[in-house]
């Protein structure tokens, strides 16, 4: 059974006022770990960006939760596939906060969203939140486990 992998960005509500970040993380892990799901999130100018993945079902549910939480809008997803492997060690959801520089750049990309829905910059996105995750890939045995469990 292959895994889904989305990626989208979306807007924090200004209506909601506070920093709701650590709430998010500790509702997605509460949601995320008994799916299977991995999820890496990063708060940045405003936006949300996020790559999720795991089990089909269990990422579609998820998004249904994300699409209709109050706390962001103008979600977009800028890429959708399947894969065979996990990209990060992050069952549950883990919250990235990268160097200053990577931030800029990270800002930069997301400002794109609206203009360019290119495989060229999701590509970027992602690469770019690789390496602020720290290169954690996901070990082999940990995508077998999620791959093999039946959810
Ligand atoms: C930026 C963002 C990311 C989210 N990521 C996830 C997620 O990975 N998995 C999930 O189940 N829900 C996710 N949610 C949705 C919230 O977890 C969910 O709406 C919230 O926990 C409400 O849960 P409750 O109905 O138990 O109060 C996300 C919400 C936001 C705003």
């Amino acid at each position: 059974m292959p895994l889904l992998r989305i990626i989208f960005t979306s807007v924090v509500e200004d209506s909601y006022p506070g920093d709701h970040t650590a709430q998010i993380v500790a509702d997605s892990t509460r949601y995320n770990a008994p799916l299977g799901i991995a999820s890496i999130l990063l708060a940045v100018g405003g936006r949300f960006v996020q790559c999720i993945e795991g089990p089909s079902d269990g990422v579609y549910s998820a998004m249904t939760r994300i699409l209709s939480d109050r706390r962001h809008h103008s979600v977009t997803i800028i890429d959708s596939q399947h894969t065979m492997s996990l990209s990060f060690a992050a069952i549950g959801m883990r919250l990235v906060v990268g160097t200053v520089a990577q931030r800029a750049h990270a800002e930069h990309l997301l400002r794109r969203v609206a203009v360019d829905n290119s495989r060229e910059l999701a590509d970027e996105l992602f690469g770019l939140l690789k390496q602020m995750a720290g290169l954690a890939v996901c070990s082999a045995e940990e995508s077998a486990e999620v791959l093999s469990s039946p959810h």
